[in-house]
């Protein structure tokens, strides 16, 4: 009797999950004169057809902007590791202590570098008239700070769970309602819609695109950079912060932050993923940027504060611009000829 039941309850599970997806109710086979496995043949048959046509509509898509069809930027590890963390972005004293801290730096960081290029425009909003995007943005600790200068923000991430958390976090500031939005994507998805709102001659570009914090746990730099300069306006600017790869960065970043300290969870670094500011420098360079600065930071665990020192060992922040798209190689030295778009930031910065 147990066996029957059990039996039963399987076919009827089995029949819920199976009809939806192949179209066919086993227990109708029979009756209906179907051959169960002519009718699973069918059923691939169109899956496979499905997914060619899936195919091939993606690659169009991309075929404007992005080698990002072949390319992802995103480890699933990675993911994985953000979505059991979504609920606690906004504890200033848990996990994300540290970056809740980060502010105090990196905001102030952003905002000079932008006034720089930018004159502001409304007392008390240094940002206003600016598009930023900010890539990995968690559960929105950089986002809103941004919001709040008078920018208008995206946030994006891949993780469903942290934008969830942002969206809500900001739902309790009506001031944040016009400046702030986000979207649960990756920037390559981000990079393929730009490309089409370029067709259709919209507004599409950023000002500046922030990464803090993320170039560490990417699957494909160098895709990312590519996708940061696609949706970039010609002399805006990027900001990253992230680690060094050094014996120190392994010690203190790694051995004391996680395994001692336990200021940030176990695992969450991969010390293969950092990089060094030249590494990085010449992605960034060979993907058409110019470098304008690079600060070393570190972070007191026992005050709980950041602070800019020279030594780019550990943690660092860079600054770089897209330089103007029609810039010639250097015939001496075959790099991407800098002059136009550094004049033009150094033009915007005399300005203001
Ligand atoms: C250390 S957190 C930094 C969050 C935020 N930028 C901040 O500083 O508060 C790293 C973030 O990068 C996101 N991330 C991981 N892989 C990514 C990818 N391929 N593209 C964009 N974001 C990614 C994670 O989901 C996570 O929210």
């Amino acid at each position: 009797m147990f066996v029957n039941k059990f039996g039963r309850a399987t076919l009827g599970l089995y029949s819920r999950i199976i009809v939806p997806a192949c179209g066919v109710d086993p227990s109708n086979v029979g009756r209906n004169q179907i051959s169960w496995a002519v009718a699973c043949k069918k059923r691939s048959l169109w899956l496979q057809m499905n997914t060619e046509e899936r195919t091939q509509r993606h690659a169009t898509n991309h075929q404007v902007s992005t080698r990002s069809v072949h390319h992802t930027t995103v480890d699933p590890a990675e993911l994985k590791r953000f979505q059991s963390l979504a609920i606690k972005w906004w504890n200033g004293n848990g996990e994300f202590k540290a970056l809740h801290a980060m502010n105090d730096l990196r905001v102030p960081f952003i905002r000079d570098n932008l006034l720089n290029a930018h004159k502001a425009q409304h007392p008390g909003k240094p940002l206003a008239g600016l598009r930023l995007l900010d890539v990995g943005c968690g559960g929105g600790l950089l986002t809103e700070p941004l919001g709040r200068m008078g920018a208008t923000v995206l946030g994006i991430d891949p993780v469903e769970e942290s934008i969830g958390t942002a969206q809500l976090h900001s739902s309790y500031d009506p001031d944040l309602a016009e400046q702030v939005s986000y979207r649960t994507c990756t920037l390559e998805d981000l990079s393929a819609d730009v490309a089409e709102g370029q067709k259709g001659q919209g507004d599409v570009l950023f000002d500046a695109v922030i990464a803090s914090e993320v170039v560490e746990h990417l699957a494909d730099l160098e895709t990312f950079i590519f996708c940061c300069s696609h949706v970039l306006k010609p002399g805006g600017s990027l900001f990253i912060t992230t680690i060094n790869q050094t014996n120190l960065s392994y010690a203190l970043a790694i051995v004391a932050a996680e395994q001692i300290l336990r200021i940030v969870p176990r695992g969450t670094h991969e010390w293969e993923k950092f990089i060094s500011p030249v590494e990085l420098e010449r992605h960034l360079e060979s993907n058409g940027f110019s470098v304008q600065s690079v600060q070393g930071m570190m972070y007191n665990p026992i005050s709980g504060a950041w602070s800019w020192i020279n030594s780019t060992a550990v943690n660092y922040a860079l600054h770089c611009v897209k330089l103007a798209e029609e810039s010639e190689p250097d015939p001496q030295t075959g790099n991407p000829d800098n002059s136009a778009a550094t004049e033009h930031y150094r033009e915007n910065t005399q300005k203001s």
